[in-house]
């Protein structure tokens, strides 16, 4: 089982009943959960960006205990970065947060209304170490007291995630000199945050570079930390996958890629396009993934001002209503919002999401589908076609 299966049981165990909770926790293996627990802490608390700030190492243990077990693990963070259970020897003060399993399980990985602390303890190192000589500066590096916060914050699900910042820190241009997305994802998504979900995105990152990317589903990582999120890429980014995270490669304009994917991964809460951007890849895309999105999911395609371009995604800023580019695309989605209301049966052919697409809502290059019921009846368009077959009889 790979970390991220691991993890959809612990996230679907979570919201569960204790007896569901601990079995799944008994199932896996108490040392297999405190690991995958402590790599969850340890991602959410974003220790890695405070690490190239130090001088000086900080060491905290996190421990998990479980009937008469304990499993400590210690965390380094350090100019270098963030090391998970290396051994170092103790001459830095160390700080042990510990918390049930079980209990940290509900909290990390349950909804946050079910979030615990009541076995959750810290224990400072001596004072005689923290205060060394009467020097305190000297003794406690300056981050020392952030990284024991932080990570007691994401161990409590108390942690802060601002999107736009989250999109900056992990290095997606989705908030940058080019875009401001967050706004309007904070919008659309902030209700689903806490909620259990599968979430594809098209476009890793890194291009050819096999070794870069996946900043954007970082961030989604951090912003909704009970999903799961899948990457497609036309490149190899499996190097990147890690727990939550799965890339699978492939070309979004490719149905049967698409069709293993979705046999593999949905169906899906929510989609976002930012592979090529070409028109006829983000049609071929949507054709197929919109089927794979569950009711109530939503389908984002961004940079839609690549519709107009010529150069690199042939696109067109003369014609702005053909089908075959994106803009055009999306301008027939509003027609197929309004189905309902046309009086004659031949004046448009009816599209297979007519019934399907309940919402579309567009920003400066940036396009949210909803995905719902659209079969309000429309009584007014009745009586309009009464008066208007009744007129054409009597002339
Ligand atoms: C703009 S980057 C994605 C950036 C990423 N979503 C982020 O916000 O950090 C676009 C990615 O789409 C991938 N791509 C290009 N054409 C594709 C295709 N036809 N199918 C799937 N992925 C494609 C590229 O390899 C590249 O990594």
């Amino acid at each position: 089982m790979t970390d991220t299966q691991d993890v959809m049981r612990l996230l679907a165990a979570a919201e569960g009943s204790e007896t569901t909770l601990r079995a799944t926790v008994d199932d896996l293996g108490s040392a297999r959960v405190a690991t995958l627990l402590t790599g969850e802490v340890c991602f959410r608390a974003r220790l890695d960006e405070l690490g190239p700030r130090m001088s000086t190492p900080v060491r905290v243990i996190l421990e998990f205990q479980c009937t008469d077990q304990s499993f400590p693990t210690m965390i380094t963070v350090e100019g270098g970065g963030v090391r998970v259970g290396a051994d170092q020897p103790a001459h830095l003060p160390v700080t042990v947060v510990s918390q049930d399993l079980y209990e940290a399980v509900r909290t990390v990985y349950g909804p946050r209304e079910l979030a615990a602390t009541v076995s959750q303890a810290v224990r400072w190192p001596e004072m005689a170490v923290m205060a060394a000589a009467g020097r305190p500066s000297e003794a406690v590096p300056t981050a020392f007291y952030p990284i024991v916060q932080r990570i007691i914050r994401s161990l409590s699900r108390s942690e802060h995630a601002d999107l736009a910042e989250l999109a900056a820190e992990c290095g997606t241009d989705k908030w940058s000199a080019l875009h401001r997305y967050p706004e309007h994802y904070n919008r659309h998504f902030g209700p689903l945050r806490e909620r259990r979900l599968n979430v594809l995105e098209i476009g890793v990152g890194g291009f050819d570079e096999t070794g870069l990317g996946a900043a954007s589903l970082r961030m989604w990582k951090h912003y909704f930390p009970r999903a799961v999120l899948y990457g497609l890429d036309i490149a190899d980014k499996s190097s990147l996958d890690e727990a939550r995270i799965v890339t699978v490669r492939g070309d979004q304009s490719d149905r049967a890629a698409l069709t293993a994917l979705a046999d593999q991964a949905g169906p899906f809460d929510i989609v976002i396009d930012d592979g090529s951007h070409v028109s006829a890849d983000v049609l071929a895309s949507f054709e197929f993934l919109f089927g794979q999105l569950n009711p109530n999911g939503l389908y984002v395609i961004e940079d839609l001002q690549t519709s107009y371009w010529k150069p690199m995604f042939s696109g067109d800023d003369y014609d702005l209503t053909d089908p075959k580019h994106t803009m055009g695309f999306i301008k027939t989605l509003l027609d197929g919002l309004h189905h309902q209301e046309f009086l004659h049966v031949d004046a448009r052919a009816e599209q297979p999401t007519d019934h399907w697409i309940r919402g579309v809502h567009i920003y400066h290059n940036l396009c949210f589908i909803e995905k719902g019921p659209n079969v309000e009846e429309s009584p007014f368009a009745n009586l309009m076609r009464r008066w208007e077959n009744t007129d054409q009889s009597s002339s």
